[in-house]
């Protein structure tokens, strides 16, 4: 079979493709068909490692997050599961055994079923966004912890960055549970897809003073879903309700933050670390769960019309579906390990 690895860390050229023997599902594995490869930041950042040509053995195939069919199991796994549609989340998490190859072999636990009118390309977009963005929306200390109609009615959501791939699915998630949700974007287009992806109200922070903007739209925010939290506590920090939560899932713009103590006091603010590697156990089986609900409701879509527009690169061109990734890409990158599906 083909599958991209790389055995040092580098630029994107590191990755290559090889041929490479189809391994077999141990106890507790599904082997996926893998139809769809879904590029995330952490992708690119693994890839380039924390030094250039640190020597990386065994070579590793990246991609957590992928789409394609069960196409065997291991032992302990109910048969019912082959030649099931299913998306995968973290596959390559501590793991030589990405999505970017044709059969992926991975924790039965992490593979999950796709109905059958959600798109192979769907289902690739789902894991490392849609789970962090779930994380992010249930840390709250009076808020639920678990997504669903209604879950967050009466509550006000603020996402920074709505046209970032876990701003969008922030954004679908919130509204699909009700939230009255707010976006700040840098430019019209991104305010665009903000609203396409289910925003009620959108602020352009290089345009408009988001505190402004905020207060009279609200009397104050649950929950901030927090992108870059060196540039934007100060302005987190003043439109928070009381137990009121920021959570942080990046460091975009900055590496280190300022938090003002006194005023974060009062209101019992909680500010809150997110890395959706190590979230909870429990909370991560929520995560996925409730992601998959929605996908069986239909409430998350991609592409263009969701805010989320699609590029799709070959798997020979995976490096340049990295590069398109790292160099901040409006929407989301997909590597078509198996051809174009048909939906029907
Ligand atoms: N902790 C975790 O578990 C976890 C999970 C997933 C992703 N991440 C990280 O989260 C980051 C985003 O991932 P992604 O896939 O969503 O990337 P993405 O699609 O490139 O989105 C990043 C978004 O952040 C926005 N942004 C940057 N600075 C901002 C600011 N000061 N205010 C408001 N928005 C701002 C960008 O828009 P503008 O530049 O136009 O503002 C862009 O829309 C990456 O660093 C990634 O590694 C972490």
């Amino acid at each position: 079979m083909r599958a991209v690895v790389y055995s040092k860390t580098g630029d994107p050229d590191v990755l290559t493709l090889i041929d490479k023997a189809v391994a077999e599902p141990g106890p507790g594995q599904a082997r996926i068909r893998v139809h769809r490869s879904g590029v995330n930041p952490t992708d690119w950042k693994s890839r380039r490692g924390s030094s250039a040509a640190a020597v990386v053995d065994p070579p590793q195939v990246p991609g957590q997050d992928g789409s394609g069919v069960v196409d065997a199991v291991g032992i302990g796994v109910d048969t019912a599961l082959v030649g099931q549609r299913v998306w995968i989340w973290e596959a390559a998490y501590r793991r030589a055994d990405g999505t970017t190859q044709e059969f992926a072999v991975v924790p039965a636990s992490h593979v999950v079923r796709l109905p059958p009118d959600a798109s192979f390309d769907l289902g690739a977009c789902l894991g490392i966004p849609f789970l962090t963005a779930h994380r992010c929306l249930t840390v709250t200390e009076d808020g639920p912890s678990r997504l669903g109609p209604g879950a967050l009615q009466d509550r006000v959501v603020l996402v920074a960055g709505g046209a970032g791939a876990v701003g969008n699915a922030a954004i679908q998630l919130a509204r699909w549970s009700d939230a009255t949700v707010i976006s700040t974007v840098s430019s019209a287009a991104k305010a665009q897809a903000a609203v396409a992806a289910g925003a009620d109200h959108v602020i352009d922070y290089r345009r408009q003073d988001v505190v402004t903007e905020i207060r009279r739209l609200v009397s104050g925010v649950n929950t901030i879903v927090e992108v870059s939290p060196s540039a934007n506590a100060g302005i987190d920090a003043e439109v928070l309700a009381r137990h009121g939560s920021v959570a942080m899932y990046a460091d975009d713009g900055g590496g280190e933050m300022t938090v003002p103590v006194r005023s974060q006091m009062a209101p019992n603010s909680r500010w809150q670390f997110v890395l959706v590697y190590t979230a909870p156990k429990q909370a991560k089986a929520a995560a996925v769960d409730d992601v998959a609900a929605a996908v069986a409701a239909g409430a998350i879509r991609v592409g263009a019309d969701a805010g989320l527009p699609l590029h799709h690169f070959p798997l020979e061109d995976a490096a340049a579906a990295h590069a398109a990734v790292e160099s901040s890409i409006v929407g989301k990158v997909l590597i078509d390990v198996a051809p174009i599906e048909v939906v029907p």
